[in-house]
């Protein structure tokens, strides 16, 4: 898909991967609007009511939508078998139920023009779940496979869907959880993130290049995701080790 001349809807454009994901794409000759509380628009994605007058403003700046992207998100660090409900519930209308929300919003005219694309960033952690992000896990993966069925319901329309997986990049995210700290060994592996920058310019590529997923980053992403499938043992017991105290 065509970037220069596109309208853009973004989410989360505020910070991190989304804010550097605004620049690029505009740099590219996009028009963005991004969406998120400290947003163009500002809205509580977690909040249908909001959620819809953020559509209506946001549409009413760009005119149409060619491209929408699901980037907003947040995180929680609580085991799955006590996190409270409410975070958790909080946690899948950020990070699920406004895409699917806006999704819905987006297609059908975009299925009039027979032009437009859908691009939902998820996570490393939709392809292989992280106990110390059990449940965030969970919502990336009914993210992912929202995005994988609509990429099928929509073939031949001339609308696609992007899945996006970053892995551990540098942002506010860790530090922006609705409750939880991240696990220390965690935090030391920091060092090795991505930049928001390198998530940008491949999400962009990618949507050039009409690329179904973007892994980033690609080698080490791609060959955690198959260690995972192939080794899997070996694979829950390092993370279980990652989420040990540095002095045990
Ligand atoms: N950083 C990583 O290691 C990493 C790895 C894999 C995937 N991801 C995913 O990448 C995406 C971007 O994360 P990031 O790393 O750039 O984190 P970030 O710097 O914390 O940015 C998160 C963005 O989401 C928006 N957001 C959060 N809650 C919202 C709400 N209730 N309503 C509206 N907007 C909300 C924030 O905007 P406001 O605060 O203005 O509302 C902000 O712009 C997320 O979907 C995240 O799950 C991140």
């Amino acid at each position: 898909m065509r970037i220069e001349g596109s309208h853009v809807l973004l989410t989360g454009a505020s910070s991190g991967i989304g804010a550097a994901l605004a620049t690029e794409l505009t740099s590219r000759g996009a028009k963005v609007v991004g969406v998120s509380r400290r947003g163009d628009v500002r809205a509580d994605l977690a909040d249908a009511a909001d959620r819809a007058r953020a559509w209506d403003e946001a549409l009413a700046r760009l005119d149409r939508v060619d491209i929408l992207i699901n980037n907003a998100g947040v995180g929680l660090y609580q085991p799955s078998w006590r996190a409270p409900d409410d975070l958790v519930r909080r946690m899948f209308e950020v990070n699920f139920f406004a895409a699917l929300d806006l999704t819905r919003r987006a297609v059908p005219p975009m299925r009039e023009r027979r032009q437009g694309l859908v691009v939902n960033v998820a996570s490393i952690a939709s392809k292989v779940t992280l106990p110390w992000f059990t449940l965030y896990s969970a919502s990336k993966a009914a993210l992912e496979a929202h995005t994988r069925g609509l990429r099928i319901e929509l073939r031949g329309s001339g609308v696609g869907a992007m899945l996006v997986c970053p892995g551990y990049v540098k942002t506010k995210f860790q530090a922006s959880v609705l409750a939880g700290e991240v696990p220390p060994r965690l935090a030391h592996a920091k060092q090795f993130a991505s930049t928001p920058e390198k998530v940008a310019r491949a999400v962009a590529d990618g949507i050039e290049r009409g690329a179904r997923t973007v892994l980033v980053p690609t080698v080490a992403g791609w060959g955690f995701v198959a260690a995972s499938k192939v080794l899997p043992k070996l694979i829950d017991a390092r993370m279980a080790a990652m989420m040990e105290d540095d002095d045990d």
